[in-house]
């Protein structure tokens, strides 16, 4: 029997890129059941431009500044998404705020990770935050977009043991390597149809 076919991925970045890496590296695998077709990023100089075409990967910039607003530059995201033929959409790094309308339009087909267990510490510094808060449990998160920021149902975590001497470098060190485990888990999980957001905003496991 043939295998299925690998279910087409954008993933939108605005910076180095490592989580979108670890999802490249993933699909590359013969049995992994999604493909990385595109990658686009707000931010023309981002690393991980270079990184994803160095895999013969379609990677292009969609800078917010060759646009008179937010919306126009979500239409233009929106038309390149459409335009890589992607069914899923994985945010790695990707540093804006996305409104509504374009959330609504990849309900349940768009993925996010986030460097704390949330629901604590959504938003930005979240090493620094951790830190301060004297928590002795960190790590990261993969959820489902929705219109709040880092609130979706949450797919997959990762927690990380905050040590006495840590910085919020070394913490953010081990974080990101947990982040480079679960997120190709979770997109693996979509792709396959063995998890799904539930009408009501729930995360639904299994077939
Ligand atoms: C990652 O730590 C990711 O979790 C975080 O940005 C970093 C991107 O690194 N995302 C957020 O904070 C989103 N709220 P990368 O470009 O090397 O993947």
């Amino acid at each position: 029997m043939s295998a299925a076919p690998k279910v087409p991925v954008a993933v939108l970045i605005s910076g180095r890129g490592s989580n979108m890496g670890a999802l490249i590296a993933a699909s590359l695998t013969a049995d992994y059941p999604a493909k990385i077709v595109s990658v686009i990023s707000d931010k023309p100089d981002a690393k991980g431009l270079e990184h994803a075409r160095g895999f013969g990967i379609d990677a292009l910039a969609i800078p917010r500044s060759d646009y008179p607003g937010k919306a126009d530059h979500e239409a233009a995201v929106i038309a390149a998404i459409h335009a890589s033929g992607a069914k899923i959409i994985a945010l790695a790094g990707y540093m804006r705020l996305l409104s509504g309308d374009f959330v609504n339009h990849f309900a349940g087909r768009m993925i996010n990770i986030h460097p704390s267990l949330l629901p604590a510490f959504p938003g930005l510094a979240t090493h620094e935050r951790a830190l301060a808060a004297g928590c002795r449990v960190h790590g990261c998160t993969v959820h489902f977009v929705t219109e709040g920021m880092d609130e979706g149902p949450i797919i997959e975590q990762e927690a990380v043991r905050v040590t006495g001497d840590d910085t919020p470098e070394t913490l953010a060190a081990r974080v990101l390597e947990a982040e480079h485990r679960i997120y190709p888990q979770a997109l693996a999980m979509l792709a396959r149809g063995d998890v799904r957001m539930s009408g009501d905003g729930q995360t639904r496991f299994g077939k």
